[in-house]
């Protein structure tokens, strides 16, 4: 209705206007044509009486004159005649002749025409010489009365006015029909072109003239939606500063949540006393510097014997202890669902399925059992902490692939973003896992999915062609779910905080070497390698020990000059695999150090405990190598804490080709963890290596992860959050425009 108005309001006023401007020509010319018609219809009469009335008027027959007129003025049109003399008197006259109205007074012998306005209206006087065997013998004068044509007129006018006034109505409601189903047809034209729905473009139901629009429009979103090229155009100095505007001008109302199994704090009870401990986890190095940014809530697994004791009724506590920034939102589980969903599921079936370690993956329904009761249980957390429909939630890892679909099924509006910090297999290898389609279905529930490196996304995707029913954009790296749920499956290569935190309260280098041989007996002139990780069969650190045996083999000037630190944490003891792994290298290092030791020195230091973050950072820095030999790691954070670790630009990295971060670390010597012997002759390398060497490719090293930090890894995410959630929200508002079935708003 509203749209018939807007067409017929304006429509009738120009046609009223119109009517009002060309009313006095179209009288006028109507006047001329009715004038012209009654003037010939004044001749018509003269021509058919003249000679009788000639013959009358010379005969002198008063009468028969008078009874001509009067049958003449029967016509209803003629008004009166009048004969009028040669002096222009008027000597006769028909009954209706007006009084005041004398001789038109015009002699001549050609027909004139003369308008009189009388009292009662005008009238037309024609006047015709009468003429009889040459001599003029006066004029008859016929009178018209013109008062028809003004009437006339004003119908005429009406009927004006009434026709332009229907065709104004009509002409409006054709035109508000044919532009609202015109209008109908461009907004689902471009609400099916923005859904990207298959068939645009070359549908017949899409409106031509919408094709360059429609093709602008999709330029637009594409730009929103592959929003590669962009947000690694901008070159941000990236730390807590720029993420938190980041979060504050380009997601305003967001509210962060991160759901990972690990927590950052876990509060144990030794001896009677209440103990802080800070996990060995890439995870929780990488997001704790996050969260300290931006706040929010971390929901996490309370796994420490102290943790029910430290939080408050809603299981809240406020972290960091030192200074408060965000909530740590612990989750209990039972043993029964700790057994199943993190040592069954997530550690012997999809951990070993990621990493090719052979180790064989163990897949029990039971442990399916608790891994979905567990995931649900957290999507409950998730959905109970957020207090908005469109929180960002930040899945972590591969304890939780089921978690997204559970939280978009009840928070549809959430922008949730997965990152998978471990490898993904090839297609082949993941066939194996029995659940495989409820995992894929799980994570494609994310707006986001993150891996470490481009070659995991496209093992990603390749798994979701072989297994599930999904359309894959690979040029925009996008999949879209039967349901047309959308997921921008990227790489966003993980990193660390820079500077380290702890980094502040370390003494300087000359200190910690001396520092950390004292602690563990290591003579000033041995040169010190170390390594740094969890007791994990993926970490290869039985193959470095070997390599150590080939060093020494090799090159036996390093017999009492080279000693390798090894710290291990003790990792998920309960499985098998791992109690193997630790025994394994707990054996090789005693056989190396029997073989190779003297009572002064041991060429391999086992230590297997964990250490603080601080106690690590010392030990970087009292290192001349770092080895890391992982036989497949998703990144690898051991590897960037150490370069980060060496303020004194020194150090050499000896990195596993296999480890995520071989891909960015191109300084750092690359080996082959299986190839024992080259990874001995790589740390030949870098223990003879000349120190302008060793400061060239640590500077460089340093520089790409002073730049690719923590913040930087997070940003790009965040970015690319913010750009889908503008593109959604516009996405919406063309599909509110044109409701279901009705078009109300068009
Ligand atoms: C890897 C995983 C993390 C995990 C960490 C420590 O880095 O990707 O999710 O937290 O190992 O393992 P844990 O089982 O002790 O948490």
């Amino acid at each position: 209705m509203r749209m018939a108005l807007r067409f017929v309001l304006p429509l009738l006023l120009v046609l009223g206007l119109i009517a009002w401007l060309a009313a006095p020509a179209v009288g006028g010319l109507i006047e001329k044509w009715f004038r012209a018609d009654v003037e010939m219809r004044s001749r018509l009469i003269f021509n058919s009486v003249q000679e009788n009335v000639a013959e009358q008027v010379r005969s002198g027959s008063s009468r028969q004159v008078d009874g001509l007129f009067r049958r003449i003025a029967q016509d209803e049109r003629v008004l009166a005649l009048g004969l009028c003399d040669n002096s222009g008197k008027l000597v006769r006259r028909s009954a209706a002749w007006p009084a005041s109205l004398g001789c038109p007074g015009d002699n001549s012998a050609e027909p004139s025409f003369t308008v009189a306005h009388l009292n009662n209206g005008s009238v037309l006087a024609a006047s015709f010489a009468l003429a009889s065997t040459g001599a003029p013998q006066g004029h008859l004068v016929i009178l018209h009365d013109l008062g028809f044509i003004e009437r006339r007129l004003s119908s005429a006018e009406s009927y004006l006015a009434a026709f332009l006034g229907f065709l104004g109505l009509a002409a409006a409601g054709v035109t508000a029909i044919v532009a609202r189903l015109t209008l109908r047809g461009w907004l689902s034209t471009l609400q099916r072109g923005l859904k990207g729905q298959p068939g645009t473009g070359s549908d017949r139901r899409d409106a031509p003239e919408m094709a360059p629009l429609l093709r602008e429009m999709r330029k637009a979103m594409r730009s929103l939606e592959a929003p590669r090229g962009l947000s690694d155009a901008i070159r941000v100095d990236w730390g807590p500063d720029s993420l938190r505007s980041l979060l504050r001008d380009e997601m305003p109302d967001a509210e962060v949540l991160v759901v990972s199994n690990r927590q950052p704090y876990i509060h144990n009870m030794e001896d009677g006393k209440v103990t802080l401990q800070r996990p060995a986890s890439g995870l929780v190095t990488a997001l704790e510097p996050i969260m300290r940014a931006c706040g929010g809530t971390w929901i996490a697994h309370g796994s420490g014997s102290a943790d029910s004791l430290m939080v408050d009724k809603s299981d809240h506590l406020a972290v960091p202890p030192e200074a408060p920034a965000y909530t740590l939102r612990r989750v209990w589980l039972s043993d029964e669902e700790q057994d199943g969903y993190y040592y069954g599921l997530a550690n012997e079936g999809l951990w070993p399925l990621c990493h090719i370690a052979f180790v064989r993956p163990i897949f029990r329904a039971s442990d399916w059992e608790q891994y979905m009761a567990v995931n649900r249980k957290f999507a409950d957390a998730v959905v109970a902490e957020a207090t908005t429909p469109n929180p960002v939630v930040l899945v972590q890892d591969y304890h939780f692939a089921l978690l997204p679909q559970m939280v978009r099924e009840r928070l549809p509006e959430a922008t949730i973003i997965t990152f998978w910090h471990i490898p993904w297999p090839n297609p082949e290898m993941f066939s194996i896992c029995p659940w495989k389609e409820e995992i894929l279905a799980g994570l494609l529930g994310s707006s986001i999915l993150g891996f470490h490196t481009q070659f995991h996304c496209l093992n990603f995707l390749e798994s979701v062609d072989r297994f599930l029913a999904s359309h894959i954009d690979r040029e925009l790296s996008v999949v879209r779910d039967v349901d047309g749920n959308t997921t921008l499956v990227r790489p966003y290569p993980i990193s660390i905080e820079w500077p380290p935190v702890a980094l502040a309260d370390t003494p300087p280098v000359d200190q910690c070497r001396e520092l950390v041989r004292q602690r563990y007996g290591i003579g000033a002139d041995v040169h010190l390698a170390v390594g740094v990780e969890r007791f994990d069969y993926t970490k290869g650190i039985a193959d470095r020990f070997r390599a150590v045996q080939s060093l020494l083999e090799q090159h036996p000037e390093w017999i009492g000059r080279f000693t390798l630190l090894q710290v291990a944490a003790p990792t998920r003891g309960r499985l098998s695999a791992y109690q193997i792994t630790q025994e394994e290298a707990e054996g090789l290092a005693a056989e190396i150090n029997e073989r190779f030791g003297r009572d002064d020195w041991r060429p391999v230091l086992l230590v297997a405990r964990h250490h603080e973050p601080d106690e690590v950072l010392t030990l970087f820095r009292a290192a001349d190598l770092c080895l890391v030999s992982s036989l497949h790691d998703g990144m690898n954070l051991v590897a960037k804490e150490f370069v980060a670790a060496r303020d004194d630009e020194d150090g050499v990295l000896v990195l596993s080709t296999f480890a995520g971060a071989s891909r960015e670390l191109r300084e750092a010597l690359i080996v082959n963890p299986y190839d024992i012997q080259g990874m001995g002759e790589a740390m030949h390398v870098g223990l003879t290596m000349p120190a302008d060497q060793r400061r060239e490719r640590m500077k460089l090293m340093r520089e790409l992860v002073s730049e690719h930090n923590i913040h930087h890894w997070a940003g790009r995410m965040l970015l690319d959050a913010a750009r889908m959630r503008k593109s959604r929200a516009i996405q919406n508002q063309m599909v509110q425009a044109v409701p279901a079935g009705g078009g109300r708003h068009v």
